[in-house]
């Protein structure tokens, strides 16, 4: 499976920054593990696996470029890194244009069009709230706006410090 070898390269490109390397990580775990209990087909799980790993890929350029990496910025920014980024790995083209697509649009919770896009979306959060460290109120919120597997919903609740409070 490419994915071993899309991690390592991934983490060289963070060149250290191990917040950075930390937060695709816990996304591409989540991605993988909602992919799974949601039952995607191998296709799916594939490319949704490819985004989780490369979804942040323009926030170093955003940092240096801009001073900030917000959603609209990386959005903007991403899609020629990703596609050099995935030159190696001989994906089938429309995948490496699906996953362009999924990354363009992470931050996007209007117009979900597949299972790759709602889980990335949802695995994405889960690890947002753990490292901002977010409140049940803002948790539920973001539950009701664009959870939709069940397996995200059920990890959402799990993740939850204050659950047990
Ligand atoms: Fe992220």
């Amino acid at each position: 499976m490419e994915t071993a070898g899309m991690i390592r390269d991934m983490v060289a490109f963070y060149k250290g920054n191990t917040h950075d390397i930390n937060h695709f990580l816990k996304v591409y775990a989540y991605a993988r593990t909602i992919g799974g209990l949601t039952g995607l087909d191998s296709g799916t799980q594939r490319t949704l696996e490819a985004a989780a790993i490369v979804h942040d890929i323009a926030c170093p350029l955003c940092r240096e470029k801009y001073g900030r990496a917000d959603g609209a910025l990386q959005e903007k920014e991403s899609a020629p890194l990703v596609r050099a980024f995935l030159s190696p790995y001989s994906l089938p083209a429309e995948m490496v244009e699906r996953v362009v697509f999924l990354v363009c649009h992470h931050h996007t919770v209007a117009g979900v069009d597949g299972l790759d896009w709602r889980i990335l979306l949802e695995a994405d959060f889960l690890v947002n709230a753990e490292e901002c460290r977010m409140t049940s109120q803002q948790r539920q919120s973001a539950c009701e706006a664009f959870f939709r597997t069940e397996a995200g919903k059920e990890l959402l609740a799990m993740e939850d410090p204050s659950a047990d409070a």
